[in-house]
């Protein structure tokens, strides 16, 4: 490439600058005359080689052209960049008032939540939180617990069985019918006292209704002790703890009232009301009949009683010197009964405007 005539280099390189809107543009100018490959930096090259007469004044022209095009591109960067700055600040503001986009956040499900109550209120107490598996052999959630394969008791159990190749009939397997084997499973590996809940999913084959479903959540609790301690556990030790729990969990004073039942695994057995949380016993509403106990002033809440003998037996625990209380009750029913849902089915449809009503 041949020397070029500075004067018209530089007359080029200040009419793009002139022309360029932005400060990119500006510094693609610079690049383009001053770069390493620039074109001004190429004819620097050459000044060597140029004949001796008239290279020092062709050098110094070139210094020059170099000097202005520098000076020219800096100054008009900064021009540019000072426009583009006022720019943002007249039309870029930022307004701190604007409510910043809801972020979706999930909620709890409300038979979550409330085993999460009574758990926190069971541990308050003194008990701890045991589990068990769903899928159960027939040993633990029948035989152990005094209920034998011939046992018509079984029937009150109508029982999902699962399909297994194991031949030994008290090894079946099922759907756990109730949380009581995680009684046998806790007292298969410790030794009394104890005081455990074990909250779980209980199947039950059985038609659904606005009251029953053939999948539910169960709070299982177990208490036992030595017979000869200063205070054994007896059923007064149950109702206390039961109406402890209750008016913990209804925020209300409750009253409770047991009825005689049959449970194989508990001697004697009862059934526990309590006094209704929406009329507080009366069976009235202002006058009406208060629907939620159907009049009657009490809520059924699940069965109790005193761990069987044979249970402690079936455990290899002398029933002569140990003694306790077990209780199992339906935690959908409770939360009906603390959120006023009307229908159980509700808790498994996987519908989210239900769902996300609760927190
Ligand atoms: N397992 C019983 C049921 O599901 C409830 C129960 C538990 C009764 C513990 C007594 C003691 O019906």
């Amino acid at each position: 490439m041949a020397f070029r005539e500075p004067t018209k280099i530089v007359a080029a390189a200040l009419r793009a600058l002139k022309e360029t809107r932005d400060a990119k543009g500006a510094e693609a100018v610079w690049r383009e005359y001053l770069g390493r490959q620039g074109l001004l930096r190429q004819q620097l090259r050459h000044i060597g080689s140029l004949p001796s007469a008239g290279r020092a004044r062709k050098g110094k022209a070139l210094h020059q052209a170099i000097a202005r095009v520098e000076a020219a591109s800096q100054a008009r960067l900064e021009t540019l960049r000072r426009e583009e700055e006022e720019h943002v600040w007249r039309h870029e503001r930022l307004d701190v008032t604007i409510a910043a986009p809801q972020v979706h956040r999930g909620t709890l499900h409300p038979l979550t939540l409330v085993r999460r109550e009574a758990e926190r209120i069971f541990s308050s107490m003194g008990f701890s939180v045991a589990s068990g598996p769903e899928v159960e052999d027939a040993w633990h959630n029948f035989d152990a617990l005094n209920i034998p394969d011939d046992h018509p008791a079984r029937d009150l159990w109508n029982t999902f069985w699962v399909k297994s190749k194991i031949p030994n009939p008290k090894s079946k397997l099922l759907l756990r019918t109730h949380t009581s084997p995680v009684q046998i499973r806790y007292m298969e590996t410790h030794q009394p006292p104890f005081r455990i809940i074990a909250p779980g999913q209980v199947y039950r084959y059985e038609a659904s209704d606005a009251s029953h479903n053939m999948q539910f959540w169960q709070i299982e609790g177990l208490m036992v002790d030595r017979r000869n301690t200063f205070s054994p556990v007896t059923l007064e030790t149950l109702l206390s703890v039961l109406t402890s729990f209750f008016e913990q969990f209804f925020r209300k004073t409750v009253a409770l009232r047991v009825r005689p039942s049959y449970f194989p695994f508990t001697e004697p057995s009862i059934e526990v009301d309590l006094s209704c949380i929406i009329c507080g016993g009366s069976g009235k509403l202002a006058d009406s009949p208060c629907c939620v106990c159907k009049e009657s002033g009490w809520l059924e809440m699940g069965g109790a009683g005193m761990v069987h003998p044979k249970v402690f037996e079936a455990l290899k625990f002398h029933s002569k010197e140990v003694q306790g209380f077990a209780f199992g009750f339906g935690i959908d029913r409770l939360a009906m009964l603390k959120y006023r849902i009307p229908d159980i089915r509700l808790f498994r449809q996987g519908d989210l405007r239900f769902l996300s009503q609760f927190k």
